[in-house]
């Protein structure tokens, strides 16, 4: 029997993947590698719906594409592309768009928060439509699960009913597909501000670690993160947002249950616990920094495994489009 597949995106946005996409995507999608029929795509298309320099996509697209190799997809097993190289996403983009009410796309919450920051007539249409866009990404691959963090449970939302919607005006055509969410790191917080999202917008550096960074600036942060009133290691969202965020990460990155890791800082207050959150932070992240700087170094085979990754998107995006084109009722071109 066929592999399931599995579809999953992020931004090149940034010149490093924070602590945040890593446990709550990247980490999952070399995971699913082993048991799936994987696509991952840098998404540049996306990248351009907030004003964005030509030379700072064309390098953080490459950043993007290094680290994700650098983590651990290997691109016999999992096809990693660039959204752009493959033109069938604007183009089922555009059908679903015009599938898509207004008042639909105006609910998504984060074309809410990000025009907010933009003032909501300055922010672009394409911003607007952002959320269609991935919708057209997961559907044209006929994706089984969509592994992301938290904050994409709206988008993936929109994509089922746009599927939906899609199937049953024209005929089955997509596979609607399930969120690959880990309840455990589905959202990583700020280490300033405990509450909320780590994410690549936020206004302080202080509160992310970025996968790039080195080891002396991500100690000095952990070391400085918010943590709360009293000084016992406890696993209590409400009350110890910023120690409960440490245990999450720690957990995580060391394989090691949450009660284990309270039962083994009793008594010994925050500093111990920051010092080894530390530790297992850098030793995650050290190598794949070397490794990303060493894919960094030769662009062209960079640029080659990517060509192979559109090669292998655009053979079953094109598949999908044809069977969206003639259902649709759009004239074959003879
Ligand atoms: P992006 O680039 O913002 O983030 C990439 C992935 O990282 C996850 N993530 C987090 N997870 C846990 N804690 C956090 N603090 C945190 N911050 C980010 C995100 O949930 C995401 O999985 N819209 C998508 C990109 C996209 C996409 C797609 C995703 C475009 N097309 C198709 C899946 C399928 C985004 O903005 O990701």
């Amino acid at each position: 029997m066929a592999r399931p597949r599995v579809l999953s995106g992020i931004q090149p946005t940034a010149d490093s993947f924070h602590l945040g996409n890593y446990l709550g995507a990247v980490r999952q999608w070399v995971t699913l590698q082993e048991t799936h029929d994987a696509f991952y795509c840098v998404v540049d298309l996306h990248a351009i719906t907030v004003p964005t320099e030509p030379a700072a996509l064309r390098r953080r697209s490459r950043v993007a594409a290094a680290q994700l190799f650098a983590a651990g997809l290997d691109p016999e097993r999992s096809t990693v592309f660039v959204q752009s190289h493959v033109r069938e996403h604007t183009e089922l983009a555009w059908v679903l768009i015009c599938l898509t009410g207004m008042g639909e796309a105006g609910r998504m919450t984060q074309f809410k928060d990000k025009s907010a920051k933009f003032g909501e007539s300055a922010a672009s249409v394409g911003l607007f439509t952002y959320p269609i866009l991935q919708a057209a990404d997961i559907l044209l691959y006929q994706a089984n699960r969509v592994p992301v963090g938290a904050d994409q449970k709206q988008h993936l939302e929109l994509t089922r009913d746009l599927g939906q919607r899609f199937n049953h005006r024209f005929g089955d055509t997509f596979t609607l597909p399930e969120p690959y969410i880990l309840k455990e790191v589905e959202k990583i917080t700020d280490l300033q501000d405990p509450t909320a999202k780590m994410s690549k917008s936020s206004s302080s550096p202080a509160g992310i670690l970025d996968v790039l960074e080195q080891p002396g600036p991500l100690r000095k942060k952990i070391m400085r993160a918010v943590t709360d009133t009293g000084s016992e290691v406890l696993f209590d969202e409400e009350n110890k947002p910023g120690i409960s965020n440490l245990l999450r990460i720690q957990s995580a990155l060391t394989a090691t249950p949450i009660p284990d890791l309270v039962a083994r800082y009793a008594g010994q207050g925050y500093g111990t616990f920051k010092k080894d959150v530390a530790e297992a932070v850098v030793d995650a992240f050290a190598p794949i920094r070397e490794r990303t700087e060493k894919l960094l170094s030769d662009e062209k085979e960079l640029d080659r495994l990517l060509a192979i990754g559109a090669e292998r998107a655009s053979a079953v995006a094109k598949q999908t489009m044809a069977e969206v084109r003639d259902r649709i009722g759009f004239l074959p071109k003879h």
